[in-house]
């Protein structure tokens, strides 16, 4: 297959039924970066269901450390193919080159730690009340999972969601956002090239509207891993309920930065500019808030004025561009409309970095005198604007921090115990940093977030387990030697 043609993986075959559509540059909206074929009308996802059903019970019968290779060797050719992919990412979907080779790196690590997970315990072992019974559970596979992906991460997140997926024998309609098929079909082709079973991981690409109803309903899948928007997890949420289908949701954030007067200021404010001004802001954990305790707020706001100012706008495949574009023309007009509409509100802005004239580029933007009730504090921007917010004292800072309806992600700049552990246990957020950028994630570490951000569930680690499978309690009776060596019975 022509490398920028690309296709729908159903069962063992690629097919290009649909719409032919563009994938283009967002640094260089002329350049085609891969055409797409799209399924407006569902019938390819309906496809993609009945093929992962298929392949379902042979996959969830597959030991699974055999399920494991797989996942091990497509680890591997990620990391053989890192260069190619790398540039594949960056002319896709924008963000710059070094931040491109870290994301790939990533999914071939997420892979390889899944594999890894396979060797656990399946379950727990359990005494009796009943002499000659003992009791222990197993974890099941679910049956079809629905993964719906989003762009700002299109390998890392497909892999955060596919690897546990599989490596637990559940078998996947994978729907990845519409301006990143490429990377959805390179991920796709390294499972196949490390001899997944045809039908195990179905790759379709069609339009968000289209996909909730085709996999949610009583021929659909048997739960959904999102990652995205908050109005399109709510409305997935709601049809999911109704068809009883389990679902994992991943939303936004507004994510603050809380910077102690003990700070060490030169690493809070390296930590904020890579948590701020990382993929242009297009992260769920990016930093967009930053909440300056008493005297921290003239030292702080000087240096990110400085700071900003050198940040550089360009080719994201330039190693010296440290802001890419963002996704779309509607996202740069969303954000400068945002960022307007603090400055006609108050808000001072004190460092805008140039940007090409091509491209949906939007300069990195460092916004002061921002009021807390202030849209620009409270919503999420999706873009390199950062809010710097003054508070008298932490308790100010924590009723700032938590007074957003989102909780993915915080940080603590201190140096004192005492003001990082109260922070650490009253911030509402799933995951606390302290003095580090809100933004990151390890594959072996519960990800999610408490509010709007999630829906109570967390991804990757241990987390993964439990979502991607189901619990089965087994009571053996009978065993007159059960109860013997039990904590539960009488010593020795
Ligand atoms: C990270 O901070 O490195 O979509 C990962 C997102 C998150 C992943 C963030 N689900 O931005």
């Amino acid at each position: 297959m022509d490398p920028t043609t690309l296709g729908h993986r159903i069962g063992g075959a690629w097919r290009q039924d649909g719409e032919w559509t563009r994938d283009t540059n967002p640094a260089d909206p002329d350049q085609l970066v891969a055409r797409f074929p799209m399924d407006h009308d569902g019938t390819v996802l309906r496809d993609a269901v009945a093929a992962a059903r298929a392949a379902l019970p042979e996959w969830a019968r597959t030991p699974a450390l055999q399920r494991a290779e797989v996942l091990f060797r497509a680890g591997g050719l990620i990391a053989e193919r890192a260069e190619s992919l790398a540039a594949e990412l960056c002319r896709e979907e924008g963000k710059p080159i070094a931040e491109a080779r870290a994301e790939v790196g990533r999914a071939s690590a997420i892979l390889r730690y899944f594999a890894g997970r396979a060797a656990d315990e399946i379950g727990h072992v359990y005494g009796s009340a009943q002499h000659g019974t003992r009791a222990l559970t197993l974890q099941q596979p679910l049956g079809v999972v629905g993964v719906i992906t989003p762009w700002n991460f299109p390998i890392a997140i497909p892999a955060w969601k596919i690897a546990p997926a599989i490596v637990y024998g559940n078998t996947v309609v994978f729907k990845p956002a519409e301006a990143t098929p490429l990377l959805a079909a390179r991920f796709v082709e390294a499972l196949v090239d490390s001899g997944m079973p045809p039908g195990v991981v179905n790759l379709v690409f069609a339009p968000g509207p289209v996909t909730g109803s085709a996999l949610i309903g009583p021929s659909g899948v048997d739960a959904i891993s999102f990652t995205g928007s908050n109005a399109v997890g709510r409305r997935l949420e709601v049809a999911a309920a109704e068809a009883h289908c389990k679902i994992q949701l991943e939303l936004g954030g507004k994510n603050a930065v809380v910077v102690a007067e003990d700070a060490d200021f030169d690493r809070a404010v390296e930590h904020v500019l890579l948590g701020a001004f990382g993929s242009s802001g297009q992260k769920c954990t990016a930093t967009s808030r930053v909440i300056a305790v008493g005297s921290s707020y003239r030292p702080l706001l000087d240096r990110l004025t400085a700071a900003v100012a050198g940040l550089r706008a360009g080719d994201p495949l330039d190693p010296a561009t440290t802001i890419g574009p963002l996704i779309s023309a509607d996202a740069a007009a969303r954000v400068s409309s945002r960022v307007a509409a603090a400055v006609a509100a108050g808000a001072t802005s004190l460092a805008r970095t140039d940007v090409p004239d091509r491209g949906w580029f939007h300069p990195a933007v460092l916004l002061g005198d921002v009021d807390p009730g202030m849209a620009v504090a409270r919503e999420e921007l999706f873009g390199p604007v950062l809010a710097v917010l003054p508070a008298t004292d932490l308790d100010e800072a924590l009723a700032v921090h938590n007074s957003v309806g989102f909780g993915l992600s915080g940080a603590i700049f201190s140096r004192d115990l005492a003001t990082v552990s109260r922070f650490t246990h009253a911030a509402r957020v799933g995951i606390v940093h302290v003095n580090g950028q809100t933004a990151g994630a390890e594959p072996h570490l519960p990800f999610g977030g408490m509010g709007d951000s999630s829906s109570w569930s967390r991804e990757q680690g241990r987390a993964a387990e439990l979502f991607y499978t189901q619990t089965k309690t087994v009571y053996l009776d009978g065993l007159p030697e059960a109860g013997l060596f039990d904590h539960t019975a009488s010593g020795r």
